[in-house]
């Protein structure tokens, strides 16, 4: 069977910074708190008017930029998101807008912050069977327009921000290089654990006044839940990926887990056995950008030169649903 491998990577920030001195302004919370509990120095923020379709176009256009290609080299386009652009269609369909790639393939991916895996997978998948040679697969999310700035919501408010990150799967040259391979989880369980409930076709009219009152378009999160489940599914994640390809957690040499919780990261790393330097922690400076963290994280360390021919990349999430997914390759 065909290989799949990343052929580029890219990412989109926006230029806005927001300090947590900056979020102490608009609510009850410190820098001192935020740094202490989650990790999170600062985060980015658009500008308005500026949508996910938008910050995925930078994000796809250094992508192909790096893997020396065009748009019209993409034949199919998978975009995972949670803040999605509009109630339909899809983000993708407008991501295709701007590229100007009429006629290929758009899927939106709705697995939250495991969503890039999701759609990694979905790619290595078609690549692997020969059905597209080029497949874009985006992570893109604009936070900032939908989160709750009342005191109620401030252990969820301060952690997220916005940006995009991308990549482009073909086939690898080599059969030692690229995807190894792909893991997908998921419980419906937990499902009210970590959601926004509203807007929904579930409820008459979509969206209400009274929904809008409670405070129901905006995310809910069971704090504790999250950190326990996430520390124990993303360590057995990883440790299935590993095994999967003979390998221990000694051989990987960049960890790109979901840049969720600072504390979560350390505690995974550690009880995996990963030291910390091969870890990475973006969240300090861009928060928890969900279905983009991993990409924005892989993308950074690939322009920086870290990522050597050789090098095993581990990553793995944790995200609402549960869901959650590993990925492993050699780069
Ligand atoms: N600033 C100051 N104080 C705060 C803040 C804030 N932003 N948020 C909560 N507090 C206070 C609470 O009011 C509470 O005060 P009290 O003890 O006087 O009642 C105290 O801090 C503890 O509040 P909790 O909500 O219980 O906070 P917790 O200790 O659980 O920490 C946190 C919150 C950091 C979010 C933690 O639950 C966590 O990391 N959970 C993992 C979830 C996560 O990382 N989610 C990311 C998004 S989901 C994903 O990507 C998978």
């Amino acid at each position: 069977m065909r290989r799949a491998r990343i052929l580029g990577t890219g990412s989109c920030l926006p230029q806005r910074v927001v300090t947590n001195a900056e979020l102490a302004t608009r609510l009850t919370t410190s820098d001192e708190w935020i740094q202490q509990r989650t990790g999170v120095k600062e985060r980015r923020y658009v500008d308005d008017g500026i949508g996910p379709s938008d910050l995925a176009l930078t994000a796809t256009n250094r992508a192909l930029d790096a893997a020396g290609l065009k748009a019209s080299d993409i034949d199919f386009i998978i975009l995972a998101t949670q803040t999605a652009e509009h109630e339909f269609p899809g983000t993708a369909c407008f991501l295709q807008k701007k590229l100007g790639n009429s006629g290929v393939g758009a899927l939106d991916v709705r697995d939250q912050c495991t969503g890039f895996l999701y759609g990694l997978s979905i790619a290595e998948a078609f690549v692997q069977l020969g059905k597209y040679k080029r497949v874009l697969v985006v992570g893109t999310e604009v936070h900032s327009t939908g989160l709750d700035f009342s005191d109620r919501s401030r252990h969820i408010t301060v952690l997220f921000g916005d940006g995009a990150g991308a990549v482009i799967v073909g086939e690898s040259e080599s059969a030692d290089r690229g995807i190894l391979s792909t893991h997908l989880h998921a419980d419906g369980k937990f499902a009210e654990e970590l959601w926004v409930p509203a807007p929904g076709s579930i409820y008459p009219g979509r969206i209400t006044h009274k929904l809008l009152d409670e405070g129901m378009h905006y995310p809910f999160m069971n704090g504790k839940a999250v950190f326990v489940e996430a520390v124990t599914q993303m360590i057995n994640v990883s440790k299935e990926a590993l095994s999967a390809n003979g390998l221990t957690p000694a051989d990987v040499t960049h960890f790109v887990p979901h840049q969720a919780n600072l504390r979560i990261n350390e505690s995974v790393a550690q009880r995996l056995g990963i030291p910390s330097e091969r870890c990475d922690s973006s969240i300090t400076r861009y928060g928890n950008c969900a279905a983009a963290s991993v990409p924005i994280a892989f993308d950074e360390r690939v322009r920086s030169g870290a990522v050597k021919e050789g090098d095993i990349v581990l990553m793995a999430t944790f995200a609402a649903g549960f869901t959650w997914g590993a990925a492993v390759m050699r780069w």
